[in-house]
């Protein structure tokens, strides 16, 4: 069994509220509740967080070497500038697969680059909730491997 970090970034415990014509009308916990039955049907043991603060996911990051064979994240805004996340990431060696709800490349330019995806497995990105699954597949197949 696997087990997954699931982080969530900034204004991400706002989704169902937050812009849903944007990010849908589910909330984060919806989202986990779906996460986890997937896990369960995949084997999967997986660890969920939430924050606000780009500090506390760098130390969810950190308390995950040697505890986590992988994480998939949705950074959130900082996607597009956190370089101390991603070096967080780098740092810890494990896989990461970068997933949003919206599709960032149709929309602000500001939102078209991300200083994760250089150091993720891949990016997955437009598919609401539904990239959260896909994510979770790809980690595992990707582990399995
Ligand atoms: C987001 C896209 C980001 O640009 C934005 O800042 C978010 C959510 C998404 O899931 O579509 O907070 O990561």
């Amino acid at each position: 069994m696997f087990n997954i970090l699931v982080l969530n970034g900034p204004n991400l415990n706002m989704l169902g509220v937050r812009e849903p014509g944007i990010y849908g009308s589910e909330s984060l916990g919806d989202i986990e509740i779906k996460l986890s039955k997937l896990a369960e049907a995949e084997d999967l043991s997986l660890t969920f967080f939430q924050s606000n603060h780009e500090g506390e996911l760098i130390d969810k990051i950190h308390a995950a070497y040697g505890s986590c064979e992988g994480i998939l994240i949705n950074p959130g805004a900082l996607t597009h500038y956190s370089y101390a996340l991603r070096d967080a990431l780098t740092t810890v060696k494990l896989p990461v697969v970068e997933v949003h709800l919206s599709n960032i490349h149709a929309r602000e330019a500001f939102r078209h680059h991300s200083v994760i995806a250089p150091i993720a497995l891949g990016q997955i990105s437009g598919f609401g909730s539904f990239g959260y699954e896909m994510g979770l597949l790809a980690l595992k197949r990707h582990l399995s491997k």
